[in-house]
């Protein structure tokens, strides 16, 4: 275990079997059709790339990144895209790809930027979910896991750009984040 972490909130195997579980049924739902999963970079890499090679059906793919957190832990409810998808989403079933939902700010922004750009559908699958720390209701539709409010690390999440090359979910020790 990193030195920097009091302990692992979920391994390596847990990871791999929430997974296969998610992907059993995004396969189940959305079938063969053309449909496209957008990942929101950085914190989903490792999770969705996991993710599509669990996963039987072929779909395209395509990212966005945007911004709310800056470095601090507290999110400004302000969300701005610095990166858009690059193709046209007219007429398109989108599934968004999370690592985690804390505020629920991010989310809430993306699924209306999605339909205002014409998307037909879109939903959301989300590895970890924070309800205790949500500010904007929004509906969810695959959850990994439920997590309790602590400060989680690894499988590209972040703490100031770090550690998310960790293979497992880990609780990062407060004084490294109130030093
Ligand atoms: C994290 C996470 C979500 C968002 C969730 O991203 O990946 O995108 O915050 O928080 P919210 O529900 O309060 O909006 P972050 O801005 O830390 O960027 P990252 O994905 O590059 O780590």
């Amino acid at each position: 275990m990193h030195k920097d972490l009091e302990s692992i909130l979920v391994g390596e195997q847990e990871l791999n079997d929430i997974v296969k579980t998610l992907a059993a049924d995004i396969d189940r739902d959305y079938g063969d059709k053309d449909w496209l999963m957008v990942g929101v970079l950085k914190g989903s890499i490792l999770f969705m790339a996991d993710l599509m090679k669990a996963m039987e059906n072929d779909f395209k793919i395509d990212f966005v990144v945007v911004s709310s957190y800056g470095s601090g832990t507290e999110s400004t409810g302000r969300v701005n895209v610095l990166k858009d998808v690059s193709q046209s989403v007219e007429g398109m079933d989108i599934l968004i790809v999370e690592d985690i939902i804390d505020s629920g700010n991010t989310l809430h922004f993306l699924v209306r930027y999605f339909y205002a750009k014409g998307a037909s559908s879109v939903k959301i699958v989300t590895l970890f979910d924070k309800p205790d720390r949500r500010k904007v209701e929004i509906p969810v539709d695959y959850v990994g896991k439920v997590i309790p409010d602590e400060f989680i690390v690894g499988y590209g999440l972040d703490y100031d750009e770090k550690y998310r090359t960790l293979p497992y979910v880990g609780i990062l020790k407060p004084e490294v984040y109130t030093e």
